[in-house]
């Protein structure tokens, strides 16, 4: 037998780099930061190794770190000093992600994504307003319209702290349109909306809830979080998010929905994002502990694979520790 077809020859040195498909670099990665108003000292999140929260005070600080690996944007998650029924601490002036977005933006050149949503401000955990018997209700469902209003004054007063751009990840119906009314009416037209646009209700997210300390009180997200079979849906989703005036589409989770990300990429014109969840993180950071994985290896692949099914840019825990090996 004597083949002579060997696409082996392409995956010599020398001429493997010049054939390579795809490229990582640390300017296609999103660093998610953790703010907390309820501590003055950095807290390890035991969850997500090499992770923290840190205080407003040194909101900076954390910042500049990011930055010094090379990765250009980060993603403000926060942590309220306390938590009601509505969630008011999301839109509050003087809250915990519009205090540290102010001396970030301020202080340092990153890029800066804040997430918009209710969960880690409401006592009950949910994304949005919910009824007052909820806990009872096991039909239990969000006003969706009524919290429409709630995360468009979320996203301004982070556009106003000097955010760069807003990441809505409610999952409410309409409300992309909401934010970019909202945004629109008074003067921020030019901030970008990444829409976290088919968000799937993924046990994947149970690090983060850790983290956030955003668990839902009662039941779960799954009537307004996307159901994980559903693949034509997600493109639904994503067209209506396009119409509502989304500039960045987001995926999320990112490995398990690698289908998602390729059918997206190939509909639209429009950046795609990937969010490579905490869970996504946890889990290769567990194996590694156990000696099973290479975790820089695995990790780089994971990346590497999210761009090649066809995203521009990724949200990752790993975008720090994996900067230094990138271009
Ligand atoms: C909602 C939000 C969540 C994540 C990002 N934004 C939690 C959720 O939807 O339940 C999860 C991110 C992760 O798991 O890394 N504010």
């Amino acid at each position: 037998m004597n083949p002579t077809r060997r696409p082996r020859r392409l995956r010599a040195d020398g001429v493997r780099s010049l054939v390579r498909e795809t490229d990582l670099s640390a300017s296609d990665l999103i660093a998610p930061v953790f703010v907390d108003a309820t501590t003055d000292e950095r807290v390890p999140i035991e969850s997500m190794p090499g992770h923290e929260r840190v205080p407003v005070a040194e909101a900076v600080e954390r910042v500049e770190e990011v930055l010094a690996t090379g990765v250009e944007a980060v993603m403000v998650f926060g942590i309220p000093e306390s938590k009601d029924d509505r969630g008011t601490r999301a839109w509050a002036e003087d809250g915990v992600v519009q205090a540290a977005v102010r001396r970030i933006s301020e202080e340092t050149d990153a890029y800066v994504v804040t997430d918009v949503c209710l969960c880690e401000y409401t006592d009950h955990g949910h994304c949005g307003l919910v009824e007052e018997n909820a806990a009872d209700d096991p039909t239990l469902t969000v006003r969706n319209d009524e919290t429409l209003d709630l995360l468009a004054k979320t996203a301004v007063s982070h556009a106003r702290a000097g955010a760069d751009m807003v990441a809505p990840s409610a999952a409410m119906d309409g409300m992309v349109g909401a934010i970019r009314t909202g945004l629109d009416d008074v003067g921020y037209d030019e901030v970008p909306i990444m829409s976290y646009a088919a968000k799937f209700a993924s046990a994947f997210y149970g690090p983060f809830r850790d983290a956030a300390d955003g668990a839902p009180a009662f039941g779960d997200r799954r009537h307004y979080q996307m159901d994980p079979a559903n693949g034509r849906e997600a493109m639904r989703e994503v067209a209506l998010d396009v119409e509502e005036g989304a500039d960045v589409l987001m995926v999320k989770p990112a490995l398990p929905y690698l289908d998602v990300v390729s059918a997206v990429r190939r509909e639209y014109d429009h950046p795609v994002a990937a969010y490579n969840v905490s869970g996504e993180y946890a889990m290769l950071h567990a194996a590694a502990e156990k000696g099973w994985l290479d975790l820089e290896e695995v990790a780089y692949e994971s990346l590497l694979s999210i761009k090649r099914a066809g995203a521009d840019l990724i949200l990752t825990y790993f975008a720090e520790d994996l900067a230094s090996r990138l271009d």
